[in-house]
């Protein structure tokens, strides 16, 4: 039996459809929702994330704000633009793509951003809130995949849980938000990393699979346990001379042989992908919100 595919295209576009609302609540009530996207050098993959970002932007009336450096921009440079945005009253989000130039030192940039500001949720007040169950902005891949798992009605209490991989952006949050005391999370989690001595025994345990290691094939259909729910966060390019690009998109899973054992599978692409850039909507206009609410406090 094929699994039910996992459509985050479609749920990406009625989540807009939501957050256009509020976003044009917002702007009726004075509070125009901004967002800063920095992009450091020209890396493909990152420049076509930028691009959506933007585009997502103007589709929801969110004011965008879009800067692109070479990739020797200096890091005390890259530091003052973030301070300046820090201090701009029409930018609620500031995000600096990643990964960074090797010179410049990631944790110091992420740190620069005002926590009120981190719509992506990197900052260590962010990810301290996070790990607390407390108000915060949740990292968006994250978060998307929540809001997959909750929109296909997939509950995770009492199920075991495998993520696999351990980065900052997808692994570490999610497989701390799976176990969180919420109605999303309640999940038995296990995270597999490169020392992980045997991950196809810990991948068949999975009820829920959550594959970010950015290696395709890494999941084939043997390791998987029957009706497992397959959530694929891996975009990888791989050289493919029939497209006009040079290349296609491929997540970590085996799609084709996997989606004959799941009950449930994200495609790559068109899962998660879109979900990601839908949820940084939303902790911009979470934002914007939250400044609307300072702002009448201070005027009361
Ligand atoms: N690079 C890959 N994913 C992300 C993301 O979610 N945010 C930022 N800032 N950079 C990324």
């Amino acid at each position: 039996m094929s699994a039910v595919l996992i459509d985050g295209k479609e749920t990406a576009r009625v989540i807009r459809a939501e957050l256009k609302e509020k976003a044009a609540a917002l702007t009726a009530a004075g509070m125009r929702p901004g967002l800063t996207v920095i992009l450091v050098g020209d890396d493909p993959a990152s420049c076509s994330y930028v691009t959506g970002k933007k585009a997502a932007c103007e589709e929801l009336g969110i004011f965008s704000d879009s800067l692109h450096f070479p990739a020797d921009f200096p890091e005390a440079e890259l530091l003052k633009i973030i301070g300046e945005k820090n201090r701009d009253s029409r930018i609620h989000g500031i995000l600096v793509q990643l990964p960074l130039p090797p010179h410049i030192d990631e944790n110091k940039i992420i740190e620069a951003i005002s926590p009120e500001k981190d719509v992506d949720g990197f900052h260590p007040v962010n990810v301290g809130r996070m790990v607390l169950e407390q108000e915060c902005f949740l990292p968006c891949t994250p978060h998307g995949i929540l809001q997959l798992l909750m929109r296909s009605n997939i509950d995770t209490k009492g199920k075991k849980a495998v993520v696999l991989g351990r980065s900052n952006i997808v692994g570490k949050p999610i497989a701390n938000l799976l176990f969180q005391k919420q109605a999303y999370g309640n999940a038995t989690v296990t995270v597999c990393h490169t020392a992980t001595p045997d991950l196809a025994a810990e991948i068949k345990e999975a009820d829920i699979l959550i594959a970010a290691v950015g290696r395709p094939a890494t999941v084939t259909s043997d390791m998987i346990k029957p009706g497992a729910v397959v959530i694929d966060v891996g975009v990888n390019r791989i050289p493919d001379a029939s497209k006009k690009s040079g290349f296609r998109l491929v997540g970590d899973v085996d799609f084709e042989a996997v989606k004959e054992k799941a009950s449930y599978i994200t495609p790559v692409p068109g899962g998660v992908g879109p979900m990601t850039i839908t949820m940084l909507m939303a902790n911009t206009i979470l934002a914007a919100g939250r400044a609307l609410k300072n702002k009448e406090k201070k005027t009361c």
